[in-house]
Parts: C-alpha cells; structure tokens; sequence
C-alpha cells in the first residue's frame, strides 16, 4: 500500500526516464496511454491518489486500471482461469470463467514474499551463527537457496534434514552455512499459523476460497486451469505443494492442473503488453481520458466498470 506519495511520484518519475525511457513531460512529452496494475481489493482512494499524479504530474491521454490476476490470465491466453499472483507484499486470487470476473469470488492477503524474508530474518538470527543478517543477504539466500519442501514435517526433523545444508557466500566472501531455516522460511507460505499469520491467509487457502465462491459447475473448469505468477511463486517446490495442498482441500477425485509458466514473474507485464498492442484485446480494459479527467477530476478513477472480457 502506497503511503508516501511525494516518492511514489519520483518512482513514477524514475520508471518513465530510466527504465522505460518515455518523454511524459507535460510540456513537450508525447501524448501517453498508460495502463496501470492493481491488485484486488485495493482501496478507491489509492486508485484516485494515482490518477491524480499521473493526470497532473505527466502527459497523458489516457488511463487504464486492471487488476494483476486479470492480467496474469491474458498473459496465459486462456479465457477461464483460477488466476494467482503473488509478490513481495500480496497474494491475490481471481476466478475467470469465460471472460468474466466472477463477482464476490476474488481473495487478498497481505501475506506473501517479505513475509518470508522477515521470518528467515529471525530464524538465521536464533538458529544459526548469522546474527545480523541485512535484508539485502536474507532475500539473497531465500531466492537462490530455499525451497518449498514437499513433506515438511518429515523433512525438517534434524536428522531428516542432516547433509541437506547450504553454503551461502557474504558480500565480503566469507561463507556461511544455513541449515533446514531454508524449508522452515518459506513454509509459513502454506501454513502461516507458524510465524503470527492467519489460517485463511495460506495460499491453498485463498485458492479454495475464491474456488468455493464460484458455481459448482464452473469449479472443474478452474481447478484445471490454476495459473501462478508473481515472483514469490518462483521458490522452488511452489507449484508441486500447492497443487498437492490443494487436492487435500477439495473433493476426492478432482483433477487438478497447476500451470505454472517459466517466464511467471513477468506475467503481469505481458498480459499488459498483449491488451494494449493487440486491437482484439483493447475491450479488456476501460481508459479514464484526459477529458473525462479535467472535466470530473481523480474520481473519474472510481467510475470505471467493472473489468470483464
Ligand atoms: N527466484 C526467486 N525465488 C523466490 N522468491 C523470489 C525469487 N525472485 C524474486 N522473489 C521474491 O518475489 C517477491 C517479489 O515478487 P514480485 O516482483 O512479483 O512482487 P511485486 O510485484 O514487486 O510486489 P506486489 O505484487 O506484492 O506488489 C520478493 O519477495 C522476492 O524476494
Ligand atoms: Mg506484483
């Protein structure tokens, strides 16, 4: 959740100048369509604040919102889609069937990536010899060294875990080994009753949920077409558990299909590129104009329809 807006304004600034490389200046910029991410459930005051910046602070002709999971689902090229994302700090679910949202289906949580950093954090601190590890080393470790583990309970037992450590090399080059914290971390993923979190924030969980949301008959459809993106889901095992809570949560002989593409952590952005170059996909998403801004101001924002395709 953004609270300072003054700096999301620089990043917005940066990510024009240095990162895109687009001229958005108000006065002698190109006139720009922008589509902006969202994920669900996110405050209308958030999505007015952005409007706003963008509107006043840059050249634009339009403004378009979609939500992460939609995108992810365009990115898939399907039409129906139990479509999850998650990233450093949410993990959303939507269901997409035939194009439509499902209304009242969609899940959040606040539980995602930093959650595993801070809990690695404190496990190398009081279980192994790296007392102060900055956030910079723990992310490091958690992305090239830990891993979803298939039969946790078994697995992190010490003897069970015994030979599985890992050597992690310090930006000074001294090196460090870490022990079954690479499990014990990411696990509170799937049960977040382990490090202060809620049952119902457990991924497999928000999957359920949104799944018992929907009509029965559309329920098959999705579970076959679970599609996961966002960088968080890139820890090795990710898919595997998950599909494999999944099938303990629903009916017994449901078949399940998690697709989990290489290129996940960019789903969001291709999913964006293919609505906004592709004419046939254009009527996924709604603009604000440049019009309707002056004429209505940031609430413009708040007016659009629902997203459907
Ligand atoms: N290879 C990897 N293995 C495990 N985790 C990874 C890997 N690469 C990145 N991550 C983690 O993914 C998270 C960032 O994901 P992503 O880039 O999708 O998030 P975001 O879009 O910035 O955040 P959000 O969607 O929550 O607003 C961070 O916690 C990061 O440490
Ligand atoms: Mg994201």
């Amino acid at each position: 959740m953004i609270t300072n807006w003054d700096a999301a304004e620089e990043v917005y600034k940066y990510l024009f100048d240095c990162e895109l490389r687009v001229c958005v200046d108000k006065d002698d910029g190109e006139v720009r369509q922008i589509l902006h991410t969202e994920a669900i459930l996110n405050p209308k005051q958030n999505r007015e604040r952005i409007t706003q910046i963008l509107f006043e602070s840059f050249n634009l002709g339009e403004l378009s919102f979609q939500y992460d999971p939609l995108l992810v689902t365009a990115a898939s090229g399907r039409s129906t889609a139990l479509a999850m994302c998650s990233g450093a700090g949410v993990t959303q679910v939507l269901p997409v069937v035939e194009g439509m949202v499902i209304p009242g289906a969609a899940q959040r949580s606040n539980w995602a990536g930093d959650q595993v950093d801070k809990c690695l954090k404190r496990l190398l601190a009081t279980e192994s010899d790296i007392r102060d590890c900055d956030p910079y080393n723990v992310r490091k470790i958690k992305e090239d060294l830990c891993y979803v583990s298939l039969n946790y309970s078994e697995e992190v037992q010490p003897d069970d875990f015994a030979g599985k450590e890992k050597e992690f090399e310090m930006p000074d080059r001294s090196t460090v080994v870490v022990g079954s914290e690479l499990i014990q971390a990411p696990e509170i993923l799937f049960t977040p009753t382990k490090f202060g979190g809620r049952r119902e924030d457990a991924v497999q969980q928000l999957c359920f949920e949104a799944l018992s949301a929907c009509n029965i008959f559309a329920r098959s459809g999705l579970l076959q077409n679970l599609v996961v993106a966002g960088n968080n889901t890139r820890i090795d095992g990710y898919p595997e558990r998950l599909e494999a809570e999944l099938t303990d949560l629903v009916p017994q002989n449901s078949r399940i299909r998690v697709t989990a593409p290489p290129e996940r952590g960019l789903s969001t952005w291709i999913g964006g590129s293919i609505i906004m170059t592709q004419s046939h996909a254009r009527h996924m998403t709604t603009a604000i104009t440049s019009d309707q801004y002056e004429e209505i101001g940031p609430y413009a924002a708040s007016r659009l329809p629902q997203a459907i395709f």
